[in-house]
């Protein structure tokens, strides 16, 4: 199954929350159309992971929501993918809010992209523009200059394990969504740079995906589109209705 649905839970749910959200998944979800992966914080990686085991489903995992690019040394407060490698299947990298509010830049995020691969983990590199820039028009410009930069640290052979998230900054938790076509414009635009720098071989396995302000009610008009090939869920991943209804869409 290539498509994928992602839930970035973000800063939310303790331990006992967030296990009691992923059993109700487990138990709504019946017939998933897409791979699932379950991103909550760092402290209940561990449990949600362990607890993703314990179903033996292939169609679901667990995803971190950050790493930093060291594997270990005096970085206090950080998690590195060596610290996570084996309880999580993939990362979130580069999502706006650690762009945005923690200053990531893209030679951190590349850097991060390469740590992922040393760990056996898989990215999803998360590009978009900001408000500002769509309105100046430079919306594809600045995409396909951050996922030049943040490609740059991987081999073509890694390149095409990346999940890419198009996920335009002012739609990001503020309701307004991308409409399918601009959506769809950019996908295009991205796989275009993809086929581009990489050719037949690599860039057809790359799966690129939405996110921003997705919904149980929105979010079949971006599976819907061709090149859309999954989905990252922020607030409605953590309503299990929402959630389950958009893991299950035909
Ligand atoms: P949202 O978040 O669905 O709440 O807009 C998406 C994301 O942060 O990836």
């Amino acid at each position: 199954m290539r498509r994928i649905v992602l839930g970035n839970w973000k800063m939310n749910l303790n331990i006992r929350q967030a296990e009691l959200l992923a059993s109700r998944l487990k138990a709504n979800i019946k017939k998933p159309t897409a791979n699932i992966v379950l991103c909550p914080n760092s402290v209940c990686l561990s449990t949600i992971s362990n607890l993703v085991k314990s179903y033996g489903d292939s169609t679901m995992s667990v995803g971190a929501q950050n790493i930093y690019d060291k594997d270990e040394g005096p970085y206090t407060g950080e998690v590195s993918g060596a610290v996570i490698k084996g309880l999580a299947d993939y990362c979130i990298v580069g999502h706006s809010e650690r762009r945005v509010i923690f200053g990531e830049s893209d030679d951190l995020i590349a850097s991060k992209v390469a740590a992922c691969f040393r760990n056996n983990i898989i990215p999803v590199l998360c590009v978009g523009e900001n408000l500002k820039q769509r309105h100046e028009k430079i919306a594809k410009n600045i995409v396909i200059d951050q996922l030049e930069q943040d490609l740059s640290e991987i081999i073509a052979e890694e390149v095409k394990n990346v999940v890419v998230a198009y996920e335009p900054v002012w739609a990001i938790g503020t309701g307004e969504n991308a409409s399918p076509y601009d959506v769809e414009e950019m996908l295009i635009e991205i796989q275009k740079y993809l086929f581009n720098k990489y050719r037949d071989a690599i860039a057809p396995k790359v799966r690129i995906i939405y996110g921003g302000s997705v919904k149980g009610e929105n979010a079949k008009s971006y599976l819907d589109l061709p090149q859309c090939d999954g989905l990252l869920v922020g607030g409605a991943s953590l309503n299990y209705h929402d959630f389950s209804k958009i893991c299950q869409l035909g």
